[in-house]
């Protein structure tokens, strides 16, 4: 997400595993460097160089520098609003996927009623912030789980997945993979709600989004994977889900929905 913007510092490079010819650990800085060079590929429009290999949410500093700013996203609330509109009106099971601080689970259990809520991050200090948050909420559980890997069986089926600004933080590969999981986990008739940072169509319409966020394309967020609305749509309807569209859109802030069909 742009709103996060981490100078590498310290040595947080080096619990990533990244191609460079070969599979090797990072070492150094100036391998991140040669590798974020190397890597800028089948990504969207971007002025940076960006690597499935970076994914720096699991950094405290990191976290902690776009809870400061979520609440500036412009025309954020108007995509949450939005996004309200396709939540069912009396969900049974919510899961939320990289749910950060919560404010996303949070809205929807306000306006929903108390339904049983699953809250989902790999970030420790969300994590934390999640568990303050929902302290005494019995119907709200938090799971750490990293979305790289396959959703954890345990978490059971949902009628409702939703999720906000996190998705684009995995590689398009293991991107579709999740939708499949999704489409899976939704029961008939489940709707999937993901209000998400998607891919400008040409690099200048980039730099623009970039300008309004007052983001300088060099502190772009290394852990941002952009891809275009399109793709994202076509693969939700491969996939099986039915009446599939981009429900909201403010430049690279969309609403992409789906749902599972009724049983028949
Ligand atoms: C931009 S924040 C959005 C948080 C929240 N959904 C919101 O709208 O404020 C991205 C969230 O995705 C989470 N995230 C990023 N990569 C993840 C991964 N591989 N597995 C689980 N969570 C991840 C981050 O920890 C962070 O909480």
């Amino acid at each position: 997400m742009p709103g996060a913007v981490t100078k590498p510092t310290a040595r947080w490079w080096e619990p990533f595993l990244a191609l460079t010819g070969e599979l090797r650990l990072i070492t150094t800085e100036n391998d991140y460097q040669n590798i974020m060079q190397l890597t800028s590929c089948h990504m969207g429009p971007r002025l940076g160089p960006m690597t499935d290999a970076v994914n720096l949410w699991s950094s405290e500093q990191h976290a902690a520098q776009y809870l400061v700013r979520a609440d500036t996203i412009p025309h954020r609330v108007a995509g949450e609003t939005a996004r309200l509109e396709w939540i069912p009106r009396r969900p049974v099971r919510v899961l939320d996927l990289g749910s950060g601080d919560g404010r996303l689970l949070s809205a929807v259990v306000g306006a929903r009623g108390a339904v049983d809520a699953v809250a989902l991050d790999f970030s420790p200090t969300m994590l934390a912030r999640l568990r303050a948050r929902f302290a005494g909420h019995t119907n709200v559980s938090v799971v750490a789980h990293d979305m790289e890997t396959p959703l954890p069986a345990a978490l059971g089926t949902f009628d409702t997945i939703v999720s906000s600004f996190a998705i684009h933080h995995l590689p398009h590969r293991r991107k579709r993979m999740l939708y499949e999981e999704i489409f899976e986990r939704l029961m008939p008739g489940g709707v999937f709600c993901n209000l998400e940072h998607v891919a400008s169509a040409t690099p200048a319409l980039h730099r623009l989004f970039l300008a309004q966020l007052d983001v300088r394309p060099e502190d772009e967020d290394p852990s941002n994977k952009l891809l275009d609305v399109h793709e994202q749509l076509m693969w939700l309807r491969e996939i099986g889900f039915v009446d599939v569209d981009c429900h909201w859109k403010w430049r690279e802030l969309a609403l992409l929905s789906g749902r599972r069909a009724d049983a028949t």
